[in-house]
């Protein structure tokens, strides 16, 4: 098998970014090198909790940072009606959380530094924050970063946290507009493939028969978001294509990201051969399912 891909996860956990993290973690084409948490479905110190809960009901030791508590300029908006009330839709059993060694973006800036001759792929689950704040403090962090992988924006399809925007580019359109001009090569999962993931039934009737504690969670988990307004499986998307590019189909285009008016956090797309940016088109939802359901009854 070829090495596995050095893969920094950034996430604000979050249902969908639980399932990202658990089919990261069963997959061994992917070598996680740390979880840096951020603000963004719930408060930081709630995402930075979820983490650690999540690293437990998968037996990891991966390190956790803890990130930027707020959008570079926008005040954090928390509405708790998708991932419920702490994130992750259901009650777990009592976990140790160390205080955070390193700052998320400390450590993004060490680890890119460190990748010079090597680079990493930064896979990007929540708002943008700590990647820009990391591309600000220290823009040499390009040479060590392959690509950028993320969960965010909607170009042909509706936004759904605004007519036109999509949830993590809405929460801090500045810092996806700072990533977006940085030059570095995106790939990019939006709403418009995203949602073609929606969780059905069967499937979810299939997890919990394999009754795993990983997969009991996961029932749970996506009941909780199903029953609200959750929609498609957002973030294992990206992860799922880090793995299994066959599955997905995919078009180039350049990207602008707004950053005010009734079109903050809109992305809008030119699209065009060389265009800098990959965003995924399509996807096979069987064979989607069906690398979940494997990977995470693996764990
Ligand atoms: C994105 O917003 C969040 O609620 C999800 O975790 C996902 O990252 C989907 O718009
Ligand atoms: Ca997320």
């Amino acid at each position: 098998m070829a090495k596995p891909l050095s893969v920094i996860i950034d996430t604000d956990p979050g249902i969908d970014d639980a399932v990202a993290l658990l089919l990261a973690w069963a997959s061994p084409e992917l070598n996680v090198l740390g979880i840096t948490t951020v603000a963004g479905n719930v408060e930081l110190e709630q995402c930075y909790l979820n983490a650690h809960r999540l690293r437990q009901l998968a037996s990891r030791m991966t390190p956790i940072y803890s990130g930027c508590s707020a959008p570079i300029l926008k005040p954090l908006q928390v509405t708790h009606s998708i991932h419920g009330r702490d994130g992750l839709g259901m009650s777990w059993p009592r976990v140790d959380v160390p205080k955070s060694t390193q700052h998320s973006v400390d450590f993004i800036i060490e680890q890119a530094l460190n990748h010079k001759n090597s680079p990493m792929t930064l896979c990007m689950l929540g708002p943008l924050t700590n990647l820009a704040t990391a591309l600000i403090l220290c823009p040499e962090i390009k040479e060590g970063i392959k690509q950028v992988v993320l969960m965010g924006g909607a170009l042909e399809s509706s936004g759904n946290t605004s007519p036109v925007a999509e949830f993590n580019f809405y929460t801090d359109p500045h810092a996806a507009a700072k990533v977006f001009d940085s030059g570095l090569p995106i790939v990019m999962s939006p709403l418009d493939v995203t949602r073609q993931t929606e969780v059905v039934a069967s499937w979810l009737d299939a997890i919990r028969s394999l009754d795993t504690p990983v997969c009991k969670a996961v029932y749970e988990m996506l009941s909780a978001y199903r029953s609200g307004s959750g929609g498609g499986l957002h973030d294992p998307c990206i992860v799922a294509w880090l793995i299994a590019p066959e599955l997905f189909t995919e078009k180039r285009c350049d990207v602008r990201v707004e950053v005010c008016g009734d079109r903050e956090g809109q992305s809008v797309p030119e699209w065009k051969e060389d265009g800098k940016v990959l965003s995924l088109t399509d996807v096979n939802v069987d064979g989607f399912l069906a690398l979940l359901k494997n990977r995470i009854q693996s764990l």
